[in-house]
């Protein structure tokens, strides 16, 4: 499939499921959804906070490619950064506005956008954010280093892409490929075809890192963080148990879904 026939398919998909959404049964656009969706991400995902550290950015002029439903969007913003976002699709971008307008807060510019060309100037942000994006993109490449083009020598970026080597991804393997008889096909395949849009890849830190020893960075950390999704906390006593012994041989600190990048440009 070509790229802009692939791009427009994540477009349509994203455009229908607004990332983090389907946590809330709220009416939308109203304070409770928001809210509820906000308290619903950060109970599963901590590691957010730890990553992100939001509050380190006051002043600080950042971008976030990729805004979703804005749950931490809204955290840069009250935090008190010159807060830029884009998203792919429309609706994402109107649920930052209606979200924003209600607390009547206000971002520095929120805008449709792709990450695979961003219209922003060289060497602009001093720090560019982008959580579960840019592995649905059909470059992924192309975004990774339109994150680096725009961000100032000195700033930093804080990147968070799937990982292939995680629990997450074994099971997802076992259940489209292994119990579907068709063991031959790989972790890579399966992710592509059933996780979330078309077309989502997930990297291995040694592939990442030889990615990222490309350009000109500095301080460069790819850390998986073990999550919610690996430990199948949305299944039975025995699932959880299974994820959890398994987890403690091959080291939590190894196979976890969220592999977090963060680096300084040059
Ligand atoms: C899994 S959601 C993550 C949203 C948000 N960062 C979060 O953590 O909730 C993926 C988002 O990436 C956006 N996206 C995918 N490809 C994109 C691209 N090329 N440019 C900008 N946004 C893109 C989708 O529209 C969707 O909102």
């Amino acid at each position: 499939m070509e790229k802009e026939q692939l791009k427009e398919e994540v477009k349509e998909f994203w455009d229908k499921n607004t990332c983090g959404t389907f946590l809330t049964e709220e009416e939308k656009f109203t304070k409770a959804y928001f809210e509820d969706i906000e308290e619903k991400r950060y109970e599963i995902h901590p590691e957010v906070f730890s990553f992100a550290q939001f509050s380190r950015f006051y002043g600080k002029k950042i971008l976030e490619v990729g805004i979703g439903a804005g749950t931490d969007f809204i955290q840069w913003v009250r935090s008190g950064t010159e807060a830029y976002g884009i998203d792919l699709t429309p609706e994402a971008i109107e649920h930052v506005k209606m979200r924003l307008n209600l607390y009547g807060l206000e971002a520095k510019e929120i805008k449709v956008g792709d990450a695979e060309n961003l219209d922003y100037s060289d060497n602009t942000f001093d720090l560019v954010y982008s959580f579960g994006v840019i592995h649905h993109s059909p470059d992924t490449i192309k975004a990774l280093e339109e994150i680096i083009r725009v961000l100032k020598p000195g700033g930093m970026a804080k990147i968070m892409v799937y990982h292939r080597n995680s629990l997450l991804a074994y099971f997802f393997w076992i259940k489209h490929a292994l119990l579907k008889f068709r063991p031959w096909k790989s972790v890579a395949w399966i992710l592509w075809h059933y996780m979330e849009s078309l077309g989502t890849k997930a990297y291995s830190v040694k592939e990442m890192k030889q990615i990222l020893a490309k350009y000109q960075l500095e301080d460069v950390k790819v850390v998986p963080i073990y999550t919610y999704y690996d430990r199948l906390e949305r299944f039975n006593w025995f699932m959880r148990k299974t994820a959890s012994c398994i987890s403690s041989i091959l080291g939590r600190d190894k196979v976890g879904w969220f592999l977090t990048i963060q680096f300084i440009k040059k």
